[in-house]
């Protein structure tokens, strides 16, 4: 039996298991020391005493649960993030899709769009996107609207640029937003073949065979045996030769269903599903 030896992560555990019962979002196996940290920030952010008192809190008011998530949910991304994914993508992975007559891919996990708009450009840009269905699936729904609207602050435009250029970009980003103020507008024709959705890697099921599932920097928040569902999830949804590109921290390595897929290209933790 476990031991807590904490009043803190007695708390956590409690406030995790209300989450579930009450809106169905399930944190209770994600990595516990991070859940920590970004509880105990949202405790001092939010000038109450105590994790229980969040727990109060969210139980009764609903809009309680997006600040929440907030915390609960990390955020961080960038367009063309890791150049050297995208440029392995492009080199090395394309060739191989370019033989299908249709596509559907699955960018798991993809808070507020910059990933999937790196992969529509790059698509675009090798002539693949008329053929391909993109689907961008999250918990937060904060970060799907996000994704959705494809609006960015302007003074990370720099990065964006620095990075699609390093990932062997064949036209200028500039050709894809209009800027205007501290904003950059993506535009509205990248999203023709993207479908967006509320789905989650820990409670819901596969909902279709892709070609493609890129899920990056979304496992490191899972502990082990969520980590087994979600790599489970994409071994159901890739057919044989398939592709899985995970995070730069992340591996396959240590899961359950390593045998089913190859290093592809394995210093960018892309993967190809065998026939097993
Ligand atoms: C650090 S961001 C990664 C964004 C992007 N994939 C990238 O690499 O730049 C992690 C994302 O995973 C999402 N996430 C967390 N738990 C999830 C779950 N159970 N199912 C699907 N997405 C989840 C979060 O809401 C967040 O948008």
């Amino acid at each position: 039996m476990e031991t807590f030896d904490r009043i803190e992560d007695i708390e956590i555990r409690l406030l995790l298991e209300a989450l579930y019962h009450r809106y169905h979002y399930d944190f209770r196996n994600y990595a516990m020391s991070s859940i920590r940290r970004r509880l105990r920030q949202a405790r001092e952010q939010m000038g109450v005493a105590t994790i229980s008192a969040l727990q109060e809190a969210v139980l009764h008011d609903p809009d309680m649960l997006p600040k929440l998530l907030r915390y609960l949910t990390v955020q961080v991304s960038e367009m063309f993030r890791d150049p050297g994914y995208f440029r392995a993508i492009r080199e090395k992975v394309v060739p191989h899709l370019k033989t299908y007559p249709s596509l559907k891919i699955w960018i798991a996990g993809c808070s507020s769009g910059e990933e999937l708009y790196s992969f529509v450009i790059l698509f675009r840009e090798e002539g693949l996107e008329e053929r391909t269905i993109f689907y961008a699936t999250d918990i937060n729904p904060d970060a799907l609207a996000q994704a959705e609207a494809g609006v960015y602050q302007v003074d990370r435009i720099r990065l964006f640029t620095e990075n699609h250029r390093r990932a062997g970009g064949r036209t200028s980003l500039s050709d894809h937003y209009r800027s205007g103020y501290d904003r950059c507008v993506f535009d509205r024709s990248l999203r023709r073949n993207v479908v967006f959705s509320d789905h989650s890697l820990v409670t819901d099921q596969v909902f279709g065979e892709m070609q493609l599932v890129s899920c990056r920097n979304v496992m490191i928040y899972f502990d082990r045996s969520l980590q087994d569902r979600a790599v489970g999830l994409f071994r159901e949804a890739l057919p044989r030769n398939g592709f899985l590109g995970l995070g730069a921290k992340e591996t396959l390595r240590f899961s359950r269903h390593a045998d089913a897929f190859r290093d592809f290209v394995r210093e960018e933790k892309i993967y190809q599903r065998t026939g097993t």
